[in-house]
């Protein structure tokens, strides 16, 4: 956890904007796999974790926002969860390391809600993610469980979230200080012969190793055309590009996101460093753009126009550069967008509403094909922090699809694509904090120029 007055004086923030009525907050329980006791590692609720940090099951804690007091709920520990569980805190003990006023027995949240309800004050929730958590707040709410959520409550903790403090910067730091290792080690275990499984294992040792976990699962796969590919089952063979998008969370469970994109065997072939440096130079541009005030769409719009430039280079793409860019040819090759916010959640407070995060008033999202699954649109501020992934795909399906309807033909050298399909995927991806005048790329450098990532391709782990 942070110091006690972190949490206070965010929730003093959050109490200044919401104005009136108390907030409703809701930690995670533990997620059962299959029956109740075997459950999935503990993660707690990343709201809950940003305003009370204590990362136990079973909390809850209600937030005045007219008196400025803080009510944690929670199971007074029996002797059963010292057995079960190790030596466990007092409730006044957690209410202390949040700095709140009181702490209180779970049993009463529903007495504290009814009498907020009963004094006609608002009572401000949002809809959690996890199912069992949203039948509990059912269960203390009511019907206003389902219709009530404060669109209020959401617009403030997304403001707040979004504006990254100093110790929040430093804390995926330290999470990109683990990955760099898991990257690095990575381009020095991928070799002919080696089973993806073994890597990804190795990748998320490493976490475990440094007190972490992996942010998401771990993505190593000779098959990077599949966006979100989680198996590992493939044996690598000299001449594969593997995609590897992987992550470490920090003790506090800040993310980090990273890919690199690895030639097996060592040096890229050549259509495989023409891809690669499409997706460098991208990256290159958008990053080389991030600052307070420019639009995250234009960047990822320059970024398209960047790779489409590239494809027609190498006599995949053809046409008007700004027309095919307009009507989203670029999408067969790139059909996901430039990045999105990170924090406590690799794609940062999405349960909260993608479009809450990453649009607004002055930039709504735009349902072309590509476009359409860019998460983070809008005004760049100072203090966000956010991933910048460009990526070139061959993805059979589509370009079958796209071929057969004779989709942006005007700008798609189809007969050339299909000479290339088999290559699978690249992304590049880095995080980054928007600064006032600039931004700065977080974390240790990793390997990303074609000779670096060959050359640590080439050295062995040892
Ligand atoms: N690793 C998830 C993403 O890049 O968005
Ligand atoms: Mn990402
Ligand atoms: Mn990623």
């Amino acid at each position: 956890m942070f110091d006690p007055q972190t949490y206070s004086q965010r929730r003093q923030k959050l109490a200044e904007s919401v104005g009136g009525g108390v907030v409703l907050l809701l930690g995670h329980s533990h997620s059962p796999m299959n029956y109740a006791d075997n459950y999935y590692p503990f993660r707690q609720d990343s709201t809950f974790l940003y305003y009370i940090g204590l990362d136990q099951p079973d909390l809850a804690a209600v937030i005045d926002t007219d008196s400025g007091r803080t009510t944690v709920f929670g199971h007074p520990p029996t002797v059963d969860d010292v057995i079960w569980s190790g030596p466990q805190r007092s409730l006044n003990q957690l209410a202390q390391l949040t700095g709140a006023d009181l702490a209180a027995p779970i049993r009463s949240l529903q007495r504290s809600l009814d009498r907020a309800k009963k004094q006609v004050r608002p009572v401000h929730f949002f809809r959690p993610c996890r199912a069992a958590t949203g039948n509990w707040l059912t269960a203390l709410l009511g019907p206003d469980a389902e219709g009530g959520v404060s669109g209020e409550l959401i617009a403030a903790i997304v403001a707040q979230r979004l504006i990254k403090e100093p110790q929040e910067v430093a804390e995926i730091e330290s999470a990109l200080e683990v990955t760099a290792r898991m990257h690095i080690d990575a381009m020095r275990l991928a070799a002919p012969g080696i089973v993806e499984g073994v890597i990804a294992g190795h990748v998320e040792s490493l976490a475990i190793a440094h007190g972490a976990r992996l942010a998401y699962p771990c993505i190593f796969t000779r098959h990077g055309e599949v966006l979100h590919n989680h198996s590992y089952h493939h044996k690598l063979k000299a001449g594969d590009l593997v995609v590897h998008d992987s992550g470490a969370s920090s003790r506090r469970h800040y993310a980090s996101d990273i890919t690199r994109t690895i030639p097996v065997s060592g040096p890229f072939n050549e259509r495989q460093r023409t891809v690669y440096h499409a997706v460098l130079t991208a990256l290159e541009g958008a990053m080389e753009q991030i600052r307070p005030g420019i639009r995250y769409r234009d960047i990822h719009l320059d970024a398209a126009r960047s790779i489409t430039c590239s494809l027609q280079q190498a006599g995949l793409m053809k046409g008007d550069l700004e027309e095919s860019v307009a009507e989203g040819a670029h999408g067969l090759f790139f059909p996901h967008g430039l990045g999105h916010m990170m924090g406590l959640d690799v794609h940062d407070m999405e349960n909260l509403g993608e479009d809450r995060v990453g649009y607004d008033t002055d930039t709504q999202r735009v349902n072309q094909f590509g476009l359409r699954s860019l998460r983070l649109g809008k005004f760049l501020e100072s203090g966000h922090v956010l991933t910048v992934e460009p990526g070139c795909y061959f993805i059979e399906a589509l370009i079958d699809q796209w071929q057969q309807q004779k989709r942006h033909e005007r700008f798609i050298n189809y007969a050339e694509v299909r000479r290339w399909c088999g290559l699978g995927g690249v992304r590049i991806e880095e995080n980054v904090v928007v600064t006032p005048d600039g931004h700065r790329i977080l974390g240790p450098p990793i390997p990303r120029s074609v000779e670096d990532v060959e050359c640590a391709c080439q050295t062995e782990l040892n």
